[in-house]
């Protein structure tokens, strides 16, 4: 093992080098002009995992390749899967970028760049755990396989039907995720619960065309007011959502879960600061970490209408249209909340406009118990890496493929991210911290020892 932990202090520089040459692909999974740039990384992936000594194979879908790479297979013993994605959000606004989004910058202990956090370091660190093995010629307690795949960010179209088609390849006594963060380099972190997503479009129709708002405005509707006007009846002011039945599902919080919760470091002055809002939000009776992970919430992502250039129109606008997405918590569904919620804005859209709901993706959410033995494995491991002890606990973010793992797998996953909460994952600048980079080779290093003693 001290070869393994020695090789990877060693090659410090070159892993960070090779995360440079990986995020310098454009690979925007959102954006059909990227195609072959997501291509292209696929393949400079499979390389890599070649490279070490992997069994790998780039395997088409109707979207984007999967790749899957294993160790050569030992006698009977325990497998694992990792799983990451090497796609990314777009990058715009460009103009808020400190320096372009896919020419990697380094101040600093940090690497700035899209996708370096989400999600190309953090299973590049994995990558580098099992280099280390192989190329020191350290025995692995386990077989591992990894599976990354490009269209994580767009809701993983097409991976749950991969699985179906790979399900012995795959087989695994349990899945490991690092696409999620940690609290602070001393609070490293077993994630157990992710939340779900439901996402809807509306679109509310109003005159066939945009309209002079002096000759006509006052005898029709306007699309743009009504939509408004709905959107602000979806929440009250306690910020519960306002939908019939929204909650019914909702499993409530557990006194020990509030305990663990309450473990994480906060500081609300200091979260208000760092988001730069004047005052924090949020449903009341719950504190600020329960909020962000273990309740349901309404959020509009983006909201449309009429004229957007500069100086002004004056026109009623044809139509209005609203993203929408449902963060959601066990043990709500997304098909059921997505019911619901177009039944409620049915009985709230007026008269005097059309309008159109588009369903979009869905994901259920997740949770796990932290109790079992490959989770207290992982504890361990974790302790060893980052010198701390771990903490627990559930994040607001969804991965929804994590439930298909279950379903079709038959396994369960333990999310053990690196990224810290100031990384900018989505957002300009985002980054990774190399500790952060390098504490989860340390981790991955140990981790596969500690859960093969499960
Ligand atoms: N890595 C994130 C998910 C995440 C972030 C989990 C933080 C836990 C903590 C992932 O890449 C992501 O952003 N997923 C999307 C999923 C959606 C497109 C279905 C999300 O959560 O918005
Ligand atoms: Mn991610």
């Amino acid at each position: 093992m001290q070869a393994v932990i020695d090789y990877l202090n060693q090659s410090q520089d070159r892993f960070i080098q090779e995360l440079c040459d990986y995020v310098r692909f454009p690979s925007v999974s959102a954006q059909p002009n990227h195609k072959q740039d997501l291509a292209n990384c696929a393949e400079w992936l499979r390389q890599r995992c070649e490279r070490i000594g992997l069994q790998t194979r780039l395997w088409p879908t109707a979207g984007n390749p999967v790749i899957v790479a294993s160790t050569p297979s030992g006698p009977k013993r325990p497998r694992f899967l990792v799983y990451g994605h090497y796609d990314v959000q777009p990058p715009e606004p460009f103009e808020l970028w400190k320096s372009p989004p896919f020419e990697p910058r380094i101040e600093g202990r940090n690497l700035f760049a899209r996708g370096v956090c989400d999600n190309k370091g953090q299973h590049l660190a994995h990558l580098a755990a099992v280099e280390a093995y192989l190329t020191t010629g350290t025995p692995l307690p386990c077989d591992l396989v990894f599976l990354i795949e490009g269209e994580e960010e767009v809701g993983s179209k097409h991976l749950a039907q991969f699985l179906e088609e790979h399900r012995e390849e795959l087989a695994c006594d349990a899945v490991v995720i690092s696409d999620n963060g940690i609290p602070s380099l001393k609070h490293p972190a077993l994630t157990y619960a992710l939340r779900g997503i439901m996402a809807l479009e509306v679109i509310i129709h109003g005159p066939s065309r945009d309209l002079h708002s002096g000759i006509y405005g006052g005898s029709v509707d306007n699309p743009a007011m009504a939509l408004a006007q709905m959107l602000a009846k979806l929440r009250d002011k306690n910020g519960r959502i306002a939908v019939p039945g929204f909650y019914d599902a909702v499993a409530p919080l557990s006194k020990y879960e509030r305990k663990q919760l309450a473990r994480l470091p906060y500081n609300a002055n200091q979260f208000r600061k760092f988001l730069r809002v004047p005052k924090l939000f949020g449903e009341k009776g719950y504190t600020a970490i329960e909020q962000r992970c273990a309740r349901p919430t309404i959020e509009i992502n983006g909201l449309t209408s009429g004229y957007q250039g500069e100086g002004s129109k004056t026109i009623v606008p044809a139509w209005a249209r609203a993203k929408l997405t449902f963060r959601l918590v066990p043990n709500q569904k997304p098909a059921q909340i997505q019911r619901l919620v177009a039944k409620q804005l049915k009985k709230l859209c007026p008269p005097t406009v059309r309008m159109e709901i588009k369903s979009g993706h869905g994901g259920d959410p997740y949770i796990v118990s932290p109790t079992g033995p490959h989770a207290q494995g992982a504890l361990r491991a974790l302790k060893q890496a980052f010198g701390y002890e771990p903490v627990l606990m559930r994040e607001g973010g969804s991965i929804p493929i994590v439930n298909d793992f279950k379903k079709c797998l038959g396994s369960d996953t333990l999310l053990l991210g690196l990224s810290l909460p100031d990384d900018n994952a989505h957002s300009p600048n985002e980054k990774f911290n190399l500790d952060c980079y390098h504490r989860g080779m340390l981790m991955s290093a140990h981790l596969w020892r500690e859960m093969s003693k499960a």
